[in-house]
């Protein structure tokens, strides 16, 4: 991977933190835009500025050859084998929020079961938390493994008659692992289980067919691969999208109704897209996605997980550092620090990071059923992108390095 040359596509990577060139590690929070991305953007605001699928000018027309051009490169992107499957959302938690509606509404009844587990962000696990209360269905959790991870043989151990729904991250945000969707979703078709899956921790870093993979709905957030915030992609098998009934009503999304209180959908995808889309979004979706396949998926994989490993070598040595994740093949690295045999507050150490220039995330990264589980309050998390360097390790090191509790409650005095 020729690391440099893509780093010279992000104009951010030449400003400063606390002084000093930026090192950006909080790319499981967001990730950092290259300029192809910027001028997709810019491009739409500059000279094409009207709406999507509502005019009959030059201008408008072609938006929506833009808007829906984005849709084909979605489609290419996750190999849905309908373009219809890959329905716009503003991001990975509002794709989610909509299923856990519309398939508690449609598919469930009381007493039904939705399989989760302790490590799932809390988009994954609320809007099904939320959207059960009326119906009365009821989560249940797959029991992690030592390492925080899910598998095989625990998924099957709660596998019950009840359990209609399993909707969990590929990837944790947290510590990393790798769910095994594909043997998960084998195991569900064979027992009428619906699949949903949390893409938005995997889709930036590994090669995702969902064709292949058999999900039956699968959600993406840009913002985590180099695209603009605000936009993704709810993908969801034809034949369920064809059935449910939307979350929302407006605009663009019905065909007729009249005052009766008749009121006829378009087909999917535009029945879930009420209102005015974000366009400008959508298309910088799309320059993200072509961008990311232009440095390819196992690339970055193969170059996120090397860095972790040098990482993993660079403080083999390093006694006040607690890692949580080891052996997570990702770019995610959860840690925390102690000194004098006491754990040092992880908000404290990423200060103290800051200080150095160093962007890394700490708390409970939105997974509030994890702690519990790592027995700590809080992490420190960096998550490591194609765009990031050794040299940047270097100095992630040697600032943790100098870590103390002086040192952390120094920066507040
Ligand atoms: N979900 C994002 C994270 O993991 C915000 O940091």
């Amino acid at each position: 991977m020729e690391t440099n040359k893509i780093r010279e596509d992000f104009p951010i990577l030449k400003r400063t933190m606390s002084g000093k060139p930026v090192v950006y590690f909080d790319n499981g929070a967001t990730t950092l835009k290259p300029q192809p991305v910027i001028d997709a953007i810019t491009n739409y605001y500059t000279y094409l500025g009207a709406n999507a699928h509502r005019g009959d000018y030059e201008m408008s027309g072609q938006v929506d050859d833009a808007f829906e051009g984005a849709r084909k490169t979605a489609q290419k992107f996750l190999n849905a084998k309908h373009v219809e499957e890959i329905v716009f959302t503003s991001g990975s938690s509002m794709g989610l929020n909509e299923i856990a509606i519309m398939v508690t509404r449609q598919y469930l009844k009381e007493g039904d079961v939705i399989l989760s587990d302790e490590s799932e962000h809390a988009s994954s696990y609320l809007p099904w938390l939320q959207a059960g209360k009326e119906k009365g269905t009821k989560i249940d959790f797959i029991p992690l493994d030592e390492e925080g991870k899910i598998t095989i043989e625990n998924f099957k151990k709660v596998l019950t008659d009840q359990v209609k729904v399993v909707a969990l991250a590929m990837v944790s945000n947290v510590l990393g692992f790798t769910a095994p969707i594909k043997e998960m979703a084998k195991i569900c078709h064979e027992r009428g289980i619906l699949l949903v899956v949390d893409g938005a921790q995997s889709t930036p870093h590994l090669p995702i067919d969902v064709q292949d993979l058999d999900v039956d709905f699968y959600v993406l957030s840009a913002h985590k691969m180099c695209g603009p915030t605000g936009v993704g992609v709810m993908y969801g098998k034809k034949k369920y999208l064809d059935e449910l009934q939307p979350v929302f009503y407006g605009g663009e999304s019905n065909a007729r109704y009249n005052k009766c209180g008749d009121l006829i959908l378009k087909e999917s995808p535009l029945k879930f897209e009420s209102g005015t889309q974000p366009i400008e979004g959508v298309i910088g979706m799309a320059a993200a996605m072509k961008y990311i396949d232009s440095i390819g998926k196992e690339n970055i994989h193969e170059y996120e997980v090397e860095l972790k490993k040098y990482f993993l070598e660079q403080t083999k040595d390093l006694e006040n550092l607690i890692v949580y994740n080891r052996n997570a093949e990702s770019g995610i690295v959860t840690f925390n620090m102690k000194d004098k045999g006491q754990l040092i507050f992880a908000q404290d150490v990423a200060s103290f990071l800051n200080t150095q220039g160093i962007a890394v995330r700490s708390g409970q990264h939105c997974a509030k059923l994890l702690p519990d589980i790592l027995q700590v309050p809080a992490t420190i998390r960096a998550s490591f992108y194609f765009y990031n360097t050794k040299e940047e390790v270097d100095r992630l090191v040697a600032a943790l390095k100098e870590v103390t509790l002086e040192n952390c409650v120094d920066i507040f005095f």
